[in-house]
């Protein structure tokens, strides 16, 4: 089997920045509540740009970070639950936009799951020796599929991307990998598409509702015990204790959820890499734009363990123990 390695990482978000204050405008909550309930104080969103255009511009920071070609992109993997279209898929139209001619494109659908999902999915591509370098991208406008008069989920939300490059290594980057569903759980966390609307189905003009709706209490309770199941899962596995690890850098969805988590694992909550309190949930953009905060700010050397960890809608969950090389 061939080594994986993580060469490259980049990010994008809006320029845009609505703060909690702005929000209380629109319903009826406060700075103080948000801040206390979920860490958030402030989120990008969108004033105009799609899910494909914020990925490519994540995925133009990936490309120049990892120095290679674009012609050297052989596989492209786009985790998204706000795609802009059913058909072209977003990979495709980010394929398009980088002119990466040689790759395979296709979107996958695991909510806040979707980096690791689509990290792992490339990194058994490249371990087989179909391709040897990826590009993983998690990319969300969640803004558009949000309704923004329900306070119970338009404050966690924001817009944003961000972009992995794996290749064929020397060394091996990426320790090990766990992931997991729980389909029973799936309308704990669910947003409609198109209903069955056909001349046979007697749906006559269906009014259709694209928003998210949540059971926050549920995501809550699952969001902690799949945190601590991974993080002693992964550090078992990658034979390393968790002193080790220099950084867990969860899915960015609450701060009180990580720091249920750190205390039922008898860790200190500086050891989860945070910045949801300037972005809030970005669903499967969120690890990859902390993991590239993480690596541009030279907080990581060569030999440190980043062990990154997603959960989410579908019930999803997984999670990667990297190292830096
Ligand atoms: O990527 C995964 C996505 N989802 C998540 O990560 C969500 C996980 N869950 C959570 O983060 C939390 O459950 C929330 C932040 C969503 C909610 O926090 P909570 O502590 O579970 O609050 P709650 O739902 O129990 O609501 C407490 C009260 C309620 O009022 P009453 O019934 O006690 O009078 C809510 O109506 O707070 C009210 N409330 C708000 N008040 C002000 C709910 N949302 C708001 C709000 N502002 N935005």
């Amino acid at each position: 089997m061939n080594k994986v390695e993580i060469i490259g990482t980049g990010s994008y978000v809006p320029s845009k920045i609505v703060d909690n204050n702005e929000l209380s405008h629109t319903v009826d909550t406060s700075d103080e509540w948000i801040i206390s309930r979920t860490g958030i104080k402030q989120r990008r969103i969108s004033e105009g740009e799609d899910t494909s255009d914020m990925a490519t511009k994540a995925a133009i920071n990936a490309i120049k970070s990892a120095k290679i070609e674009v012609s050297d992109i052989e596989l492209i993997i786009l985790a998204t639950a706000t795609p802009d279209n059913f058909i072209p898929s977003t990979s495709c139209i980010v394929q398009k936009n980088i002119k990466a001619v040689n790759a395979t494109c296709f979107d996958i659908s695991a909510a806040c799951s979707g980096l690791i999902y689509g990290i792992d999915a490339a990194a058994q591509f490249i371990r087989t020796g179909r391709f040897n370098t990826a590009l993983v991208i998690g990319a969300e406008t969640l803004s558009k599929i949000i309704d923004w008069k329900d306070r119970n989920t338009c404050i966690l939300f924001g817009d944003g991307a961000s972009a992995v490059v794996l290749r064929k290594g020397e060394e091996e980057g990426i320790l090990s990998i766990k992931t997991g569903s729980d389909g029973s759980k799936g309308r704990a966390l669910i947003c409609p598409a198109v209903p069955v609307n056909n001349f046979l189905s007697g749906n006559e003009m269906y009014l259709n509702k694209s928003t998210v709706s949540m059971d926050g209490k549920e995501i809550f309770k699952f969001a902690v015990k799949v945190l601590v199941k991974l993080v002693q899962e992964l550090a078992d596995e990658s034979n390393c204790d968790l002193e080790e690890i220099k950084y867990i850098i969860p899915h960015q969805a609450n701060y009180r959820i990580i720091e249920c988590a750190a205390k039922k694992l008898g860790i200190n909550s500086n050891k989860f890499y945070t910045n949801l309190d300037l972005y809030g949930n970005t669903s499967a953009a969120s690890i990859g734009i902390a993991l590239d905060e993480v690596y541009k700010k030279s907080l990581v050397k060569r030999g440190d363990k980043i062990l990154i960890i997603g959960f989410g809608g579908g019930l999803t969950y997984g999670g990667i123990m990297i190292e830096v090389l």
